[in-house]
């Protein structure tokens, strides 16, 4: 029997496409939201578990040593907060999962944990936390300090920030909203609780002054993918997403992720792993292929690129010649798994220049590229390969746009349907219940 996987949506709060031939006619509105309510309710009509919003806080200036490369073309920045449009999104749909970013390196945890329970709670279960640690010292410097912990300590530091949070979403026992018309008592004070948190890093009283929302925690996203970022994503997540170099590594990152929950006694159903991909579907596999090449034909496609690049490793890739390889031991205390990632390029041996990896990441990994019925038997066959557990779309290129969406909403998505490989219904109330369905 064919088995179903899971389908979520990453996305950035950014300007949608304003410079192509399918620039929309409201994108000067982007900040309004709006392009993204259209957006989440087209993930809803095609049945997503979850659609995802990442965030950074900053302006980089690593490309080239100016904030040009990230404004000129609008990557990263200009950028607006995901908690706002999370509820937004909530607010305009019933079952689809909200999922927004933040970071365990800027957010107080009791402010954190009272935002999610209260997202969660006009959500309805819906909410869910997309877990970083961050990785630009330009992000730090914008909350007075002169830059972020070592690489592996910021993980660290997470480990206790999640204890902390988990601390405060218990304080509340269940049932300690009574609601009592007789002895007119709203919430039994015996069942809430001080955490009297005093750990390494954090110090909490609480308890939390939300009552418990219905998955009493937000769901839990995570993106490790460096030995310590693994190690704490098999820890924490709900749903793991992850960015490979073809099919081989793919599954070996998702048994890897298995491996480690089992060995801390978690069961390794009940986490996720969503690999990111960017799927082109066309009426004929031509015309796919010639939409394929015009994504990386536009002028400033690799400056894109590149800015991108420069601003999560906080690496100066302007200064590399295009035609050469990089140099040897490049390393960054930012995102180093991303970094890796794209020094890997296509997984094929030998050296690659700049250009070439630049190009080669425009599959994210995995070349889906045809009509909707190749493009959905491939999926089914890689999703067969690896064991599980789904996909996250993400838009090729740098810019989304509605026929983008479309394409798969209503192209890619009704095929994968109709041979059982994805959802065509929402069965369970929350988000998580929506993960851990199959
Ligand atoms: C699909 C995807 C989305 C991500 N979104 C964010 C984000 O919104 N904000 C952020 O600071 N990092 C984001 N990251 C980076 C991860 O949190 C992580 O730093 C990265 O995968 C490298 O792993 P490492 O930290 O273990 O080196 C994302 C990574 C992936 C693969």
């Amino acid at each position: 029997m064919t088995k179903k996987f899971h389908l979520g949506w990453f996305m950035n709060f950014t300007p949608d496409d304003w410079d192509t031939a399918w620039a929309a006619p409201d994108v000067p509105k982007w900040a309004t939201g709006r392009f993204y309510v259209d957006m989440a309710r087209s993930m809803e009509r095609a049945c997503f578990d979850y659609i995802m919003i990442e965030d950074t806080v900053m302006v980089a200036d690593a490309y080239g040593g100016t904030m040009e490369g990230s404004l000129k073309n609008a990557v990263f920045a200009p950028k607006q907060d995901p908690v706002p449009l999370a509820v937004l999104l909530a607010a305009n749909t019933t079952r689809l999962g909200v999922v927004a970013t933040m970071s365990t390196s800027f957010y107080p945890p009791y402010l954190l944990a009272r935002l999610c329970s209260t997202v969660d709670s006009i959500s309805e279960g819906r909410f869910g936390w997309n877990i970083v640690s961050s990785a630009e010292d330009r992000a730090a410097q914008n909350f007075g300090l002169d830059g972020l912990p070592e690489h592996d300590e910021r993980y660290n530091v997470a480990d206790e920030y999640f204890d902390v949070v988990n601390r405060l979403w218990d304080s509340w026992e269940p049932d300690a909203v009574v609601m009592d018309r007789e002895t007119h008592t709203y919430a039994d004070y015996t069942k809430v609780h001080t955490v009297d948190f005093d750990g390494k890093y954090f110090k909490s009283r609480g308890p939390l002054n939300t009552i418990p929302s219905p998955q009493h925690k937000p769901t839990f996203v995570q993106a490790g993918a460096s030995p310590r970022g693994r190690a704490f994503a098999a820890r924490a997540a709900d749903s793991i997403i992850a960015i490979g170099n073809g099919v081989a590594s793919m599954k070996a990152y998702r048994d890897d992720i298995r491996a480690r929950m089992s060995a801390i006694g978690r069961d390794a159903d009940h986490c996720k792993v969503l690999f990111v991909v960017s799927p082109i579907v066309a009426p004929t596999e031509a015309e796919a292929r010639a939409a394929a090449q015009r994504i990386v034909d536009h002028p400033s496609y690799i400056e894109q690129s590149l800015a991108g690049l420069s601003s999560n490793t906080e690496i100066d890739f302007k200064q590399f010649d295009l035609d050469e390889p990089l140099p040897e031991g490049l390393t960054t205390n930012g995102e180093r798994g991303s970094l890796e990632w794209f020094m890997r390029g296509d997984g094929s041996p030998g050296p690659k220049t700049l250009r070439q990896l630049v190009m080669q990441r425009a599959a994210r990994g995995l070349e889906l590229v045809g009509t909707p019925q190749q493009v959905a038997a491939r999926m089914g066959e890689v999703m067969e390969e690896i064991g599980g557990d789904g996909f996250l779309i993400t838009r090729p290129g740098h810019y989304i746009s509605r026929p983008y969406i479309s394409s798969i909403t209503d192209g890619l998505v009704p095929e994968l349907q109709r041979m059982g490989l994805s959802r065509t219904e929402y069965t369970q109330p929350t988000l998580r219940e929506t993960l851990r369905e199959f």
